[in-house]
């Protein structure tokens, strides 16, 4: 699958794939570097990845077999909620985390979901600007809902209707 060109690196040759359980060491070592990222411990993503577990859309995307992002979503009865996307640190700004909400928003309508729901740090300028290019709307805010007491900050929440 391939991306748009971006403005200073050439274009990626990004594949897109269901995550598996071999994939979490690498996506543990990619979501550390990124510290806007959500950070999971092993036994979290695991859990996620079992049999059992509620179903989720859970995308990785790779350039030449090695993982460059990735997408997690959980499914309810309507909705679909994006709990984490990330793209490796310097392969930003290429397209992968387009091509990652692409993939999201068609599996999600695959799967007869009405809504897609996320919530964001207010300051996340990047990934708001990602979210409000695929058309999702601010639908509310969380007061001082991410950070410490000593560094609080809002999560704006946002929908995208199917
Ligand atoms: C958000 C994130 C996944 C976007 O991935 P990406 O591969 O850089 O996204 P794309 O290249 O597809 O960019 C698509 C659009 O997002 C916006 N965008 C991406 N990076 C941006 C930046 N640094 N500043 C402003 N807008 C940005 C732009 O609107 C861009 O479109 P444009 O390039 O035509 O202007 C990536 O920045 C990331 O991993 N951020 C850290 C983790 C994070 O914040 N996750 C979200 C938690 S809720």
């Amino acid at each position: 699958m391939n991306t748009k060109s971006g403005s200073s690196c050439e274009p990626a040759s990004v594949h897109l794939r269901a995550a598996t359980a071999a994939d979490i060491a690498v996506m543990i070592a990619l979501e550390r570097k990124v510290p806007l990222a959500a950070h999971w411990s092993e036994q979290t993503y695991l859990e996620i990845l079992a049999p059992e577990a509620p179903p989720r859309i859970f995308i990785v995307a790779e350039d030449h077999d090695t993982i460059i992002g990735f997408l997690i979503a959980r499914l309810t009865d309507h909705d679909c909620e994006l709990e984490n996307i990330v793209v490796t640190p310097g392969l930003q700004r290429r397209g992968t985390g387009s091509e990652l909400l692409r993939a999201l928003i068609s599996g999600a309508r695959a799967r007869g979901v009405s809504r897609i729901i996320l919530e964001v740090r207010e300051s996340n300028n990047a990934a708001r600007a990602l979210y409000e290019q695929f058309g999702f709307a601010i639908t509310g805010r969380r007061k001082s809902y991410y950070g410490s007491s000593v560094e609080l900050e809002d999560a704006v929440l946002y929908a995208l209707q199917l």
